[in-house]
């Protein structure tokens, strides 16, 4: 049901005005890095001496599954984002939710926070593309802590619009912070295809 979720949502979307299928909803087999397809990889470099954070949101999975192969990966610890409120189960309820929230700039209570993010040099930020930006959830987080002299990745999974905007809004959010090339991946709840994701890892140089 998930998996098809935005098949659904851009029927609904399409009425309601052109803002999140820009593109065309045919899933791209490739992560988009920065506007470009990643190259081949043959392996992740695991970081030396740098603290590494994941922290991501996941509605309904797809981002979760991209997370946490990137900590197995690299040896990094995990943070899953909560808001206190939990959005609606009905899809279209949530759309239309997100779509105010996001036109707003409301940024929802989040239901924890990391205990100690001074201790991180790298944070990897993963959110889904949520009408072509990234979801409240994550605007929250990034407004809660202090990311000067950190490095931020962000990641975000789509139901075939790509990365759209999200790259360039989280970059937006986070002027203090050293922003390295983000990645997008179609949303599965299996992950990101392995080889793309250790592409995109080695390019970020860490
Ligand atoms: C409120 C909402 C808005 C969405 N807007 C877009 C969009 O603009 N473009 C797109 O490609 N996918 C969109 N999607 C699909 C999600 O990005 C995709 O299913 C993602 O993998 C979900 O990640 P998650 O399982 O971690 O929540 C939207 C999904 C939701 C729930």
């Amino acid at each position: 049901m998930k998996k098809n979720i935005y098949a659904m949502l851009c029927g609904g979307i399409m009425l309601l005005g052109p803002v999140a299928c820009a593109k065309a909803p045919s899933e791209p087999q490739t992560a988009e890095v920065a506007g470009a397809v990643a190259g081949n990889a043959e392996e992740s470099t695991p970081a030396k001496n740098q603290k590494i954070l994941v922290a991501y949101y996941s509605y309904s999975g797809n981002t979760r599954a991209v997370a946490q192969q990137i900590a197995k990966h690299i040896g990094a610890d995990l943070f899953e984002i909560n808001t206190v409120e939990k959005y609606p189960s009905a899809y279209g309820e949530l759309t239309n939710q997100a779509k105010q929230e996001i036109n707003a700039g409301f940024k929802p209570a989040l239901s924890a926070q990391v205990e100690n993010m001074a201790q991180y040099d790298v944070v990897f930020i993963g959110s889904p593309n949520w009408w072509g930006t990234i979801a409240p959830a994550v605007s929250s987080f990034i407004a809660q802590y202090n990311w000067e002299g950190k490095k931020v990745a962000g990641f975000f999974t789509h139901g075939g619009g790509g990365i759209q905007n999200c790259g360039r809004d989280l970059k937006q959010q986070l002027p203090m912070a050293e922003v390295l090339p983000a990645v997008a991946f179609p949303g599965r709840s299996s992950g990101a295809p392995e080889k793309e994701l250790q592409a995109w890892l080695k390019g970020l140089k860490l």
